[in-house]
């Protein structure tokens, strides 16, 4: 046995920043006892073979340190995974997909949804297939969350029971071969490969072009991973494929990782430092969707509105930088480099009939010429995502969130008045470290105050390597979060409710989607504010062709009037076929 463990510790810094990013690189061997197919993984007898006689010898000729360094070093320009040359220890042939299919579930956020597109694409270029048959697949890849124990869970569950499937196919041909990518394999790195032997490879959020190559090492019978985090890795150069060909709207990433350390949450581990990718290869991948016909796009980042594009010399200056009004970082403060306003400037100057969205924002980042944009340009969305978290300006602070409940409501104010009609979101945690029944209570006041349109709530669940897991107690019952986190949703659903009311004998600017999942007579799409808009399939005036009769598609804008509400919906019927343009003369 050849026991190449090795376990690589990279520390390194860019823009002068403080080196706090810690990188790791790791293979692993099988081991004895694995419960992988004799052909995938040698026992000691076996290894005399000559496939793996031949294996180990190029793995002791193979990387050394300085490789690494390198793979990891920091690039003039990012490379397509292609050109390459492939490491010492594998072949050009070896690396190569060879028709093999892979089978990818996403779970967790958009982001998430991003980076499947990312993954394959890399895959794709490097000759595997996709299938959407999880019977027939040679490689099954999961994209995984980490934000909460549940979402955690939910990923073991699944393994369990992949490794039935695996178990089935060991006696096959062509062994399966099972991944972990993403936010769970970054937060357990090892953990996942000693617990689930079936695990054959892990890829961090930053390690996606390393997947031929971890998918070769795992051919081999090794168990392999790359949970490098990178401080500049954008995937810029990395075209999504889209998954749902006939999608009318699409994810573009604009920016990576977090830098605001909230004392709660798990991503500035799982995804790294913050990190923006250069305007201009956004806007060639918005100007190529709008080729292909799409009519909406998301930016999308994990604080997507702290974008900070300093890629050129130029673009870096001593300009500060403009926070909402009361509010704070947790981090010293950052200057110059183009911003969020600039690039939502000139994304939405791309196609004046592409709708323009954004998340998820932080609150911080809401200066008043990003406001003034989103009120005067025609294809930006009125709708503001605005994660408050909790009502409590204490829960607030022991939270890390840089704002009180003073200075967030506010921000709603100032951006009511900015923009007139938007729509406003948030996140809310129920029962985060120390909160008591009078903060819970401010939290449900805040949820009356504002009368979100929209609301994503959720029981607070402590995550290991964070300043609450370390300084904090995780001290409120868990049927007492249950119970308040039910007492949230109740009153966001009543708030929301009202305020969807309010769109009722309105006429509202719907992009079509299909039909509608509850009734084939049906058809569904989204408003300007990204509620649901049901309405039945009929024939209308198309307003560019007077006289013509037409029904709705994917992809059209048509003009509804709104009959009824809830919290969640609009229902209404069709008026007519229009463009964005034209729409804004009649809303
Ligand atoms: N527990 C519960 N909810 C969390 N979130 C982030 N971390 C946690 C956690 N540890 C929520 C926040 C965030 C959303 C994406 O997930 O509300 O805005
Ligand atoms: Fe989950 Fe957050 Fe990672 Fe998205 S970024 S996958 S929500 S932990």
């Amino acid at each position: 046995m050849h026991p190449l463990q090795c376990i690589l510790r990279v520390q390194r810094s860019l823009r002068w920043e403080p080196l706090t990013s810690v990188s790791w690189l790791l293979f692993k061997t099988c081991k004895a006892h694995s419960t992988l197919p004799s052909t995938a993984c040698p026992s000691p007898g076996q290894q005399e073979d000559g496939v793996h006689k031949d294996f180990s010898s190029r793995l002791a000729t193979g990387p050394t340190f300085q490789h690494f360094l390198r793979a990891s070093a920091p690039q003039e320009k990012p490379s397509s995974p292609e050109a390459e040359d492939p490491p010492p220890y594998l072949t050009v042939d070896e690396l190569l997909g060879r028709q093999r299919k892979v089978y990818l579930e996403t779970y967790g956020c958009q982001m998430n949804v991003n980076d499947t597109e990312i993954a394959w694409s890399i895959l794709q270029k490097s000759g595997y297939l996709r299938t959407s048959n999880l019977q027939e697949a040679d490689v099954i890849l999961l994209v995984t969350c980490s934000i909460r124990e549940k979402a955690e869970q939910t990923i073991w569950n699944r393994l369990h029971q992949l490794k039935a499937l695996k178990t089935k196919r060991s006696r096959s041909r062509v062994p399966l071969r099972i991944g972990i990518l993403g936010c769970m394999a970054e937060r357990l790195k090892e953990e996942i490969l000693n617990k689930e032997k079936m695990v054959d490879l892990l890829a961090g959020p930053d390690a996606y072009r390393d997947l031929p190559r971890l998918l070769a090492v795992a051919e081999s019978g090794q168990q392999a991973a790359n949970v490098l985090l990178s401080l500049e890795e954008t995937y810029a150069d990395v075209m999504p494929v889209q998954t749902n060909p006939s999608a009318t709207s699409a994810f573009v990433s604009i920016m990576r990782g977090c830098d605001n350390m909230c004392s709660y949450c798990i991503v500035p581990f799982t995804r790294g430092r913050e990190r923006s990718r250069p305007i201009a290869s956004i806007l060639e991948e918005v100007r190529k969707l709008s080729e292909q016909g799409l009519k909406e796009v998301t930016l999308l980042g994990q604080n997507v509105n702290s974008f900070r594009d300093n890629s050129e010399i130029q673009f870096n200056s001593a300009v500060p930088t403009n926070l909402s009004r009361g509010f704070t970082t947790n981090y010293k403060t950052k200057q110059g480099g183009l911003r969020f306003s600039h690039l939502l400037d000139q994304v939405s100057r791309v196609d004046p009939e592409m709708r323009i969205r954004f998340t998820s924002p932080h609150p911080k980042d809401f200066p008043d010429e990003v406001l003034q944009l989103i009120h005067e340009r025609g294809n930006i969305c009125k709708q503001i995502h605005l994660p408050a978290q909790s009502g409590s300006s204490r829960v607030l602070d022991a939270m890390r969130r840089g704002y009180s409940r003073e200075a967030y409501v506010e921000l709603v104010h100032h951006i009511r008045e900015s923009i007139p009609g938007v729509s406003l979101s948030s996140d809310f945690i129920a029962g985060f470290c120390g909160e008591t029944e009078e903060d819970h209570l401010q939290t449900v006041s805040l949820l009356r105050e504002v009368q979100y349109n929209m609301g994503f709530l959720f029981a607070y669940s402590m995550r290991q390597k964070t300043r609450a897991y370390h300084r904090l107690k995780d001290d409120v019952p868990e049927e007492v979060k249950l119970r308040r986190l039910e007492e949230l949703i109740t009153v966001f659903r009543e708030e929301a409710s009202k305020a969807n009311g309010t769109c009722v004998g309105s006429t509202q600017l719907v992009l079509v989607e299909g039909p509608s999942k509850r009734s084939a007579t049906d058809l569904c799409g989204r408003n300007d504010g990204n509620l649901k808009v049901i309405f039945p399939d009929a024939e209308m005036e198309d307003t560019a062709n007077p006289g013509l009769r037409v029904r709705a598609q994917p992809g059209d804008y048509v003009l509804v009037k709104i009959t009824s509400a809830s919290s969640q919906t609009l229902k209404g019927h069709v008026l007519c076929r229009t463009t964005l343009k034209d729409s804004l003369a009649h809303c």
